[in-house]
């Protein structure tokens, strides 16, 4: 079976902080009723529409789709709800189920046991209907739902995800950065890049910023190295797929208006960068230098310099993060008429800059508030003296 039913109710979620950023993706897209809320932006789409958001959405994590919602005010009128969607239409019963449950102000006080009833319902159904029962798989479900009991109201959706979709599969599965592929996207989005003037990442550690900027200006999607869920469902016609996949792979420009340049003094980090973009195919339009950036002088005017500058990692390093701040603050001064963009969770740290911000967007990553930092550095040219600007 293969059909799309029309519009659905979708929810795209991302890192605290970066939903004006997914708004505007969502509205470029051209999808329906686009809102924006708290973590995330609900909007209506189709199924095509809903393999297109997975491929193309640069700062989103998951793309989720309504099956049901409904009053959840005792037990028996949850499992009601849940055993009346019509499960077989959505996976096979030899298929496996995950359930992530969310329940706020609610009655029903303890998500795993929320989580369980929904299990139950599917399984009993299926007993039911064919004498079998689906399997949970937490690790890699081939259908991944996320229930959310909010007061006395339910709704259960399916992630057409399936893994987080900052995973775009460039980078190796080993390296940690608290910056990770959707949240550099939603940060170059908010910065207001044009994607016409050069971007500079003079600390660019494995590049996330200037990969995620190639792929953003030279129009690849950055789905198209992985597999979703989606891929697995009955009910998703895989010519749909097929056809999207194509679209996204005719599209890709092989240059670029401006250069995008990254530097970092550390051997490794530029090792990785340069294997990263390689992976996500944009080596041929980033360009990594192994420097300490008071040696580095990129031949470019106007650019867009951004930075995840080091902060708040070991007790001892004070002294060094501060000179980091502080060579930052001299070398970005070189470039008059650019705007430059730093994410900073140390306000401390952040004054050694010696600059004032015209925006300031707070951001969590993780437990950690942070702050995505915008100033624009005028057109005087630096003489070569530390300045005296207010912090
Ligand atoms: C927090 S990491 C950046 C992570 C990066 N955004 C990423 O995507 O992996 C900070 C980086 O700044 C680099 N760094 C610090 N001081 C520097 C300096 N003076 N010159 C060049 N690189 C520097 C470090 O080597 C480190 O890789």
């Amino acid at each position: 079976m293969a059909h799309d039913d029309g519009l659905h109710e979708a929810h795209a979620a991302c890192t605290l902080g970066l939903e004006a950023a997914l708004t505007e993706e969502l509205t470029e897209l051209g999808y329906a009723d686009v809102r924006t809320s708290r973590g995330g932006v609900t909007f209506r789409a189709s199924h095509r529409g809903l393999v297109e958001a997975c491929l193309w959405l640069r700062t989103a994590t998951r793309v989720t789709e309504l099956l049901g919602r409904g009053p959840a005010f005792s037990r028996e009128s949850f499992l009601e709800l849940a055993a009346a969607l019509p499960w077989e239409k959505w996976m096979r019963v030899t298929q496996t189920i995950s359930v992530d449950a969310t329940i706020r102000d609610s009655k029903v006080s303890h998500s795993g046991f929320a989580g369980l009833v929904l299990k139950d319902a599917i399984c009993d159904r299926f007993r039911r209907q064919v004498g079998e029962r689906p399997s949970v798989n937490a690790d890699n479900p081939d259908l991944p739902l996320k229930l959310l009991i909010v007061r006395d109201e339910a709704s259960i959706w399916r992630d057409w995800s399936g893994e987080s979709l900052h995973k775009r599969g460039w980078r190796p599965v080993l390296v940690k950065s608290p910056l990770n592929e959707a949240i550099a996207a939603g940060l170059l989005r908010l910065s207001g890049w044009d994607k016409k003037s050069p971007l500079l990442d003079p600390m660019c550690g494995s590049g996330t910023f200037l990969i995620e900027g190639a792929m953003w200006a030279a129009d690849r999607a950055p789905g198209l190295g992985r597999s979703f869920a989606f891929e697995r469902w009955p009910d998703i016609d895989q010519k749909v797929i097929a056809t999207a996949r194509a679209a996204a792979k005719a599209r890709g420009k092989a240059t670029l208006p401006a250069p995008i340049l990254g530097a970092d003094r550390h051997p490794g980090a530029i090792a990785l960068a340069r294997k990263g973009a390689e992976a996500a195919g944009v080596a041929d339009l980033v360009s990594f230098t192994e420097t300490s950036l008071d040696q580095w002088a990129p031949d470019v005017t106007k650019p867009m310099i951004v930075a995840n500058p080091p902060w708040g990692e070991r007790l001892g390093e004070g002294e060094d993060l501060m000179v980091s701040w502080m060579d930052l603050s001299r070398w970005v001064r070189r470039f008059p008429d650019s705007t430059v963009c730093v994410l900073s969770g140390d306000a401390g740290l952040t004054k050694h800059l010696g600059l004032r911000a015209d925006r300031k967007w707070p951001l969590m990553t993780g437990p950690i508030e942070c702050r995505w930092l915008r100033y624009r550095i005028d057109s005087r040219p630096y003489m070569g003296t530390d300045t005296k600007d207010t912090p």
